[in-house]
């Protein structure tokens, strides 16, 4: 496919980065993750969260070098096992460097929007049955409530859950995310929790910081699903089926307060009265590749364009993704996340360069795209694919914990600070640059 190098415009677009708590901090922290990962065989490389990129001392250092690069707005979260070590007993501590921090960002001019959860949680509250406790709302509330009002006043945006389909996949049907539960039936239950989690979440914020002074949603992980064979019904069927799990009756629950089969509403959520309601302020939406369906897994075909790994990169699919957002529920959508795995920056403007270009042409057709947020910042720690995946517009190395800006960066500077692109851009970043193209290896026809 030819590719357009005249450039596009973002005016009125705020662009930034994002993180999460547990892939940046570092630390001995009693959370969820760090109790997985010192399990022999279920990090890719060993490693753990306890290095990471060493933010939770470096954060003067990372919110500098953010205003350097021009960032307007910065995703982070904050750690629950840290500001809640042991049930109902805050760290002041905590609080206290999670303001330094915020109030750095505010001196510089950035943004942030602040997740709640972001994989991860107190492994006292795993321990206890997580999100399947019958106590686990309750406990989530005082948590959100404890956080609000403490950090509210330098906190005008929030994300309450991060990915609750990515996180019920992982963690309850596929079981590579703790606590390594496999099985659909108990993911759908933990759906409803979460559905319920971010409703209550969502009055409880606003009655401590009404809106619109204070925004809050969620951010959604959203994909492009399509049939790998389009003339054979089980493929279209698995297609829609899948889609369904795993993100449509997950987005509508969080996102109106109706639950649809499999999911329930829980007890305990006041009956809604009369018809949906609107339970976000804005949709957050975190894209980055495309389902091919053949069974029930993420196909990616031979011969498209992947990352290092193996993620077919599918720019239009942003474009798709935040229409249907739009068109669904009327939200102005904030792209949460979107990057790449490109250890080698040998493709990252590129797909910075198409990941916008798409989002410059929806908005020009009337889809509200206002915020986007490149995952992520500096390389970090990726969960169960330990330290190996190179997601960062800044390189790190995790001995010296050295950052390195990369091209990339001083791409996506220039493009904030132009408010867009230019042909002349185009020439100096991203002419050249070359996805590498997945084999057959895995795909199932
Ligand atoms: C998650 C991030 C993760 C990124 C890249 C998203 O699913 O929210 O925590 O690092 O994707 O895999």
């Amino acid at each position: 496919m030819a590719q357009a190098t005249d450039g596009f415009r973002l005016e009125g677009m705020l662009l930034g980065v994002a993180t999460a708590a547990t892939q940046v901090e570092g630390g001995d922290v009693a959370s969820n993750w760090s109790d997985w990962a010192a399990r022999p065989g279920r990090i890719s490389d060993g490693s753990t969260p306890a290095r990471a990129t060493d933010h939770w001392r470096r954060w003067r250092e990372d919110t500098e070098l953010m205003a350097s690069l021009g960032v307007q707005v910065h995703r982070m979260s904050v750690e629950w096992a840290r500001l809640e070590p042991r049930p109902g007993s805050w760290d002041e501590a905590v609080f206290a460097r999670y303001r330094q921090e915020l109030e750095l960002l505010r001196d510089k001019g950035i943004r942030p929007l602040v997740t709640l959860h972001h994989f991860s949680h107190p492994l006292w509250f795993e321990r206890d049955g997580g999100w399947l406790a019958p106590g686990a709302l309750w406990v989530w509330e005082r948590f959100v409530s404890e956080v609000v009002t403490r950090l509210g006043d330098l906190v005008a945006e929030w994300v309450t859950i991060n990915e609750p389909n990515v996180y019920v996949t992982g963690a309850h049907v596929f079981g590579d995310f703790p606590p390594g539960h496999r099985s659909l039936r108990e993911g759908m239950r933990v759906y409803s929790v979460l559905a319920a989690a971010h409703l209550r979440a969502y009055a409880l914020i606003h009655a401590l910081r009404p809106a619109p002074d204070t925004l809050v949603g969620v951010a959604h992980h959203l994909r492009p699903f399509r049939p790998g064979n389009p003339r054979n019904p089980w493929h279209r069927t698995l297609t829609r089926v899948m889609r369904h799990l795993f993100q449509d009756a997950i987005v509508r629950a969080m996102t109106t307060g109706e639950f649809t089969p499999p999911l329930r509403r829980p007890p305990g959520l006041p009956a809604q009265d009369g018809g949906p309601g609107r339970y976000a302020d804005f949709f957050g939406l975190n894209y980055y590749s495309r389902t091919t369906v053949t069974r029930f897994d993420d196909g990616t075909p031979p011969g498209v364009p992947v990352n290092d790994l193996g993620w077919e990169v599918y720019a239009a699919g942003l474009g798709e993704t935040a229409r249907w957002a739009w068109e669904t529920y009327g939200l102005p959508v904030w792209v949460t996340e979107n990057g790449t795995c490109d250890a080698a920056d040998a493709f990252r403007s590129r797909y910075l360069w198409e990941h916008l270009e798409v989002l410059a042409a929806v908005r020009s057709q009337g889809v509200p795209v206002d915020r986007y947020y490149h995952w992520c910042f500096v390389d970090n720690w990726e969960w169960n694919e330990g330290e190996g995946p190179r997601f960062g517009l800044v390189a790190l190395d995790y001995d010296t914990q050295e950052r390195t800006v990369r091209d990339s960066a001083r791409f996506f500077a220039e493009v904030i600070r132009e408010n867009g692109a230019t042909a002349a851009m185009h020439a100096r970043f991203v002419a050249g640059q070359q996805y590498p193209v997945s084999t057959a290896e895995g795909y199932r026809r």
